[in-house]
């Protein structure tokens, strides 16, 4: 058995399971549903709710919107950022991330919504750290087109160096609220940062009071080489997708050997897994349960047009029936490259039907699906998982499913935390 290991949970602020038998009606935009969803996870100790994001209405598949708004596919979207702070305001344990877009936000915008945020969370929030993928997201920032992948990371890197500037430009300590002297903030403790980069320049200091956790915590999904690179740089947490054991220990590995290259320690950085188990009172309907969902008569295309969505590749020109060729995208290469599973010389139909599987066969009881996440674990190394649903068609039937099923089948088993003992995100990560 391995030794604990992390979770998480990857959603977005999306109608979720809008249709279907046990859905909570498709309209969650007053963002109590998610923070209901929270306080479950709280309940089993989760590390971190992930709010993922997106800034376009995808046309990528057949050039029209007709699948994305048709199947949900990340639209419509309403923005991570508040629904983040109500979920701050009503846990005290839980991590709460967001997704903000270098390409999208002023790096100070960002700097002083971050450091507010982890205030109202007192030191639980994290940024997941994107370069957005698609050109309709650029169009949408006065662009003609996404930058190349070299160029968005060249960016990043300067982004992420500068607002770690703003972060730090109040001295711990600056804050001395002195009745006696009248004084607030010692002025000899907030620095102007004098940023001039290629890419960005800024003054500072940020007008924010030092936030709790000094920075919030890094999230990173790099899924190319270079993106791998950047992750072990600056992540506390890095989300992963890739195929099969082997597939991810190799992402972990590189991942560590980045990190140690950069004179990080690799234990801390948690690479956490996207998978979407399947689960049911027993193996056999939890089978049916995934047989239902790639038979419906939708399935295929509303995957084509999800993958397509994220890569910006209308895979509606290829056949069905025959293997993908090989192509290479400037959005999310990892994606991409986990979705084709090259070399498997397997039809287009069958990698769609593959879409949601992670190759380590998580459908079952609770109990036959911590079996396999433990084995996963032992043989990759660590760190953890990150929890999903296909199409984040999202359910309270399926957050109980997890957080009142699989989560005490590993706690069960001594695999996951029962209890919290850290306060900030960061020290939670880094508890084991
Ligand atoms: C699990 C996971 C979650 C991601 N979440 C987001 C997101 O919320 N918003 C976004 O624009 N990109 C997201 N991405 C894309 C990554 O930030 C990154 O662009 C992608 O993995 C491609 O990396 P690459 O450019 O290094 O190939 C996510 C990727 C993965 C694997």
């Amino acid at each position: 058995m391995p030794d604990r290991f992390h979770l998480g949970w990857f959603t977005n602020f999306t109608p979720g399971d809008w249709n279907q038998p046990f859905s909570h009606g498709g309209s969650p935009w007053d963002g109590k549903f998610f923070v209901e969803m929270a306080l479950a996870m709280e309940r089993a100790c989760f590390d971190y709710i992930m709010l993922e994001d997106t800034l376009m209405v995808s046309e990528a598949y057949r050039g029209t919107a007709e699948a994305t708004l048709k199947h949900v596919l990340q639209v419509p979207k309403h923005d991570p950022l508040p629904l983040a702070a109500m979920i701050a305001a009503a846990t005290t344990r839980l991590g709460v991330v967001a997704t903000m877009s270098t390409l999208a936000y002023p790096p100070f915008m960002l700097a002083r919504l971050a450091s507010t945020i982890d205030h109202i969370s007192g030191g639980r929030f994290g940024w997941n750290i994107v370069t957005s993928g698609e050109d309709a997201a650029a169009q949408n920032f006065g662009m003609d087109k996404l930058p190349p992948r070299e160029m968005r990371y060249a960016m990043a890197d300067e982004y992420v160096d500068l607002v770690c500037k703003l972060f730090e430009s109040w001295e711990p300590d600056a804050v001395v609220m002195d009745r006696e002297r009248g004084i607030y903030a010692d002025y000899r403790k907030v620095h102007a940062i004098n940023f001039e980069g290629r890419f960005f320049n800024c003054r500072g200091p940020l007008n924010t009071v030092r936030s709790p956790q000094g920075r919030p915590a890094f999230v990173q999904a790099g899924g190319s080489p270079r993106g791998r690179a950047f992750a072990a740089k600056h992540a506390d947490s890095i989300i992963a997708t890739a195929n099969h054991v082997e597939g991810l220990r190799q992402y972990r590995d590189e991942v560590r050997a980045h990190a140690a290259a950069a004179s990080r320690n690799p234990d801390d950085i948690k690479v956490l897994y996207l998978v979407y188990p399947i689960l049911g009172e027993t193996t056999e309907e939890a089978k049916a349960k995934h047989q239902r969902m790639v038979n419906a008569p939708s399935f295929v295309e509303a995957a084509l047009a999800s993958v397509g969505s994220i890569t910006d590749i209308d895979f509606s020109q290829f056949d069905l029936d025959a293997p993908l060729p090989h192509i290479t995208t400037n959005g999310e290469q990892g994606s991409l490259d986990k979705f084709a599973q090259w070399g498997s010389g397997k039809t287009l139909r069958q990698l769609a039907s593959e879409r949601f599987d992670s190759g380590l066969n998580l459908i079952g009881s609770p109990d036959d699906v911590a079996v396999r996440m433990a084995e996963a674990i032992e043989a990759i190394g660590g760190d953890g998982f990150l929890i999903s649903t296909p199409f984040q068609r999202i359910s309270r039937r399926f957050i109980n499913e997890v957080c009142e099923g699989l989560v005490p089948a590993l706690q069960r088993r001594g695999l996951v935390r029962e209890t919290y003992t850290q306060t900030t995100l960061r020290e939670t990560l880094k508890e084991f």
